[in-house]
């Protein structure tokens, strides 16, 4: 039983890396800057701005911004000391193989395992979203039937399915994102973000922002939950650990970099778009920003919004269909999973199994479920992660006290617990429903943990032998 609690010795989490292709060490802390708005802003700010205003937050949406990106820097500053101590492709679930052992590694990987795959579904039912108002300003109007999830008034969400089947495809086909192709799609990213503020700052009405909290304060920690999921990927910067120069100073300033700068545009960009149009008009869109610049007569500017937001929430998609897929092999190379998952094809040299299962998986759920139920159970998930990362660096510091670190978490007796309590105040302001179907995933993960992976890992079974040659 002790051994659900083993960790992975940090020294051989390195050496399993060194031993492989040898990645060149290329990126410095602007290209993970870079990195990193790439991943994080996407469906986010581009759609769900306009759920949380309509529903949670009115023209408050700019407080939950910042609640939201207070609970996030908290997390980051703790996802910058395990990148810089343990700085080896992977992410929380590696993170707490070392710190806090196997138990905690298999929770988070099963946790991960649901926040990308229902992070991929919220996301391509945002793409769907800007895709349709894309098509309907040049004309073309598809029917809601098949442009919306039932609980939203249709039948069948079909081009969230189609982008899914697509970005899989181009996975499977051995296409990634390079760092080139994300610096253009970034830069395109900012400068509608850029393009929509100049336009639109000029017909904000301070009228609009009255009544500012019409769902009292809670609705405004209602509407950070929900928003949460604006800042979901800034982690991705620590996946690009192998391929860094200097990783322990430029992981952490990579990943609290992207997390400002994306910060203070949400910032700007939820008082702006709360103060163009009146909160109430966004229950009825699902391309906010673009539907701003529509409202107020700037037509050409909303159908360049449209394409700079269709190609920025593309890339989303491509990075974390791609990140799950490494999430799998990271838990099938340590017997947490069967091999199947980890299984990379020799013909096409990329994971074809477990790239078709999560497609066919995410596309079921971006077909027929409304974008806010998919997007709460991904924020539960990422949540929930950063609290165990969070906790995972105070275990470290004091199991390891001598494991080198070029980068500290200040005060951390102060920031672990503010990042606990402030992830964990977000999560009980997320619905009921929420709550209780990420419960049910965490007890079929305990179940398959104990039934399966338990007698199938890698550590145990060396455990095990190393035990019964000491005692023979
Ligand atoms: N933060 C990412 C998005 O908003 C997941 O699309």
């Amino acid at each position: 039983m002790s051994n659900i609690f083993k960790t992975k010795p940090i020294a051989s989490l390195i050496a399993e890396t060194e031993g492989k292709q040898g990645l060149k060490k290329a990126l410095g802390a602007f290209d993970l800057t870079l990195l990193g708005i790439g991943a994080v802003i996407g469906t986010g700010i581009f759609v769900l701005t306009g759920v949380a205003a309509a529903t949670y937050s009115g023209p408050a949406l700019v407080i939950s911004f910042i609640l939201s990106g207070l609970a996030c820097f908290f997390a980051a500053l703790c996802y910058a000391e395990f990148s810089a101590s343990v700085p080896v492709a992977g992410s929380a679930y590696t993170y707490s193989y070392a710190a806090l052992g196997e138990i905690w590694a298999w929770i988070i990987g099963w946790d991960l395992i649901l926040e990308y795959a229902v992070a991929i579904s919220a996301v391509a039912i945002g793409w769907s979203g800007y895709a349709v108002t894309l098509l309907q300003s040049m004309g073309l109007t598809l029917p809601k039937a098949f442009t919306l999830a039932p609980l939203d008034g249709g039948v069948v969400n079909l081009p969230a399915m189609l982008i899914i089947a697509l970005i899989s495809w181009l996975l499977i086909s051995g296409v990634r994102q390079t760092s080139n192709l994300n610096g253009t799609i970034v830069i395109i990213k900012l400068v509608v973000i850029a393009l929509f503020i100049v336009l639109a700052v000029w017909h904000v009405k301070p009228a609009n922002w009255v009544p500012f909290m019409p769902f009292g304060f809670n609705g405004v920690v209602s509407g950070a939950a929900v928003i949460f999921f604006a800042y979901i990927g800034f982690d991705a910067v620590s996946t690009a650990a192998e391929e860094t120069k200097n990783p322990q100073k430029n992981l952490p300033r990579g990943i609290l970099y992207s997390l400002l700068i994306c910060t203070a545009l949400y910032i700007v960009v939820s008082l702006i778009l709360t103060g163009v149009v009146k909160y109430t008009a966004f229950a009825h869109t699902s391309a906010p920003v673009a539907y701003a610049l529509q409202q107020i007569g700037i037509n050409w500017g909303s159908a360049l919004v449209s394409v700079g937001a269709i190609c920025g929430i593309t890339s989303v998609l491509l990075v974390i269909t791609y990140g799950q897929t490494r999430i799998f092999f990271a838990m099938a190379r340590d017997g947490l999973i069967p091999k199947v998952f980890g299984k990379v094809s020799e013909e096409r040299k990329t994971p074809v199994t477990s790239t078709v299962l999560v497609a066919v998986v995410t596309m079921i759920t971006a077909g027929f479920l409304p974008i806010g139920i998919v997007a709460e159970l991904a924020n539960i998930g990422t949540l929930f992660a950063f609290i165990i990362v969070s906790i995972g660096i105070w275990v470290l510091r004091v199991k390891k006290p001598d494991l080198k670190r070029s980068f500290k978490t200040p005060w951390v007796p102060v920031v672990v617990p503010l990042a606990v309590l402030s992830c964990g105040y977000l999560i009980i302001h997320l619905q009921p429903a929420t709550l209780l179907r990420f419960v049910v995933w965490f007890a079929i993960g305990m179940v398959v943990y104990f039934a399966y992976s338990r007698h199938h890992s890698l550590l145990g079974k060396a455990l095990e032998s190393e035990k019964s040659s000491s005692a023979s």
